[in-house]
């Protein structure tokens, strides 16, 4: 079986957010709207400068937040994701393969950490959550964006990009080009409430941003145009 650090690996163009260039266009829902909604949370609510992106891709978002003056760690377990990361975006931000065992070993007080479209790749969520809660300190934030369930039951139902697997109920192959099935796990607003709540994260607030009748135009969007693809959920650490 191929580790997920490489079948990532093997989606590293497809997530090349572009920086430099025009948007990518197998990466702009990303770009366009989870982004968005992870820069307003990370801007409104945190407490502090240092911040944090877990799963941080190709970088654009770290990128996004050091224009916006944040001092940006970004971090990521797949080496091609941060090969291109380190070329293409600000020598400011610091980079690092790694997982949440890295994490553990960074100098705690992030006062903000992002993870956007990390969390529905992962099964056990708990000792995750319990990583970034150690890392940040007192009052600070994490803003997620994770898979609208809706949208993965909608694509499911078409046969596109999400195929149910067997005997596993609620989980499913995720296969964006020629990449190796990446497992993704469906769960709702009130399942990553209770995790979050489970790990003394408090509940700030929730949104399912919806595609704009220009994305759609522009991308030709041919995925469930009318299901927002993402929830955006933050939580503030008590
Ligand atoms: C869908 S991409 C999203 C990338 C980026 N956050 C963005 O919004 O464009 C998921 C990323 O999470 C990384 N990833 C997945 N599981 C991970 C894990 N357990 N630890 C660290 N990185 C992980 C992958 O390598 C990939 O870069």
């Amino acid at each position: 079986m191929v580790k997920n650090s490489k079948a990532w690996g093997k989606l590293s163009k497809n997530f090349d957010s572009g920086v430099k260039r025009r948007i990518n266009p197998s990466a702009a829902d990303n770009i366009l709207v989870a982004w968005p909604q992870i820069l307003k949370a990370i801007g409104r609510h945190s407490p502090g400068k240092r911040v944090l992106d877990y799963g941080c891709g190709t970088g654009g978002l770290c990128n996004l937040l050091n224009l916006k003056g944040f001092k940006v760690t970004g971090i990521d377990f797949s080496e091609d994701m941060i090969k291109i990361a380190k070329k293409q975006t600000s020598k400011k931000i610091d980079y690092f393969v790694g997982d949440k065992k890295t994490l553990k070993n960074f100098k705690r007080g992030f006062a903000a950490i992002s993870v956007c479209m990390v969390l529905p790749f992962i099964k056990n969520l708990n000792p995750y959550l319990k990583v970034f809660f150690n890392s940040l300190g007192s009052k600070s934030i994490i803003a997620i964006a994770v898979f609208n369930p809706d949208f993965i039951k909608a694509l499911s139902k078409e046969k596109k990009i999400f195929k149910p697997i067997k005997d596993e109920p609620r989980v499913f192959n995720f296969t964006l080009s020629e990449n190796p099935p990446i497992k993704t796990y469906l769960r709702a607003e009130a399942e990553y409430k209770k995790n979050f709540s489970n790990q003394g994260f408090k509940f700030l607030y929730s949104a399912y941003p919806k595609f704009s009748k220009k994305f759609i135009k522009t991308y030709s969007w041919p995925f469930a145009p009318k299901i927002p693809e993402f929830l955006i959920m933050a939580f503030r650490k008590v």
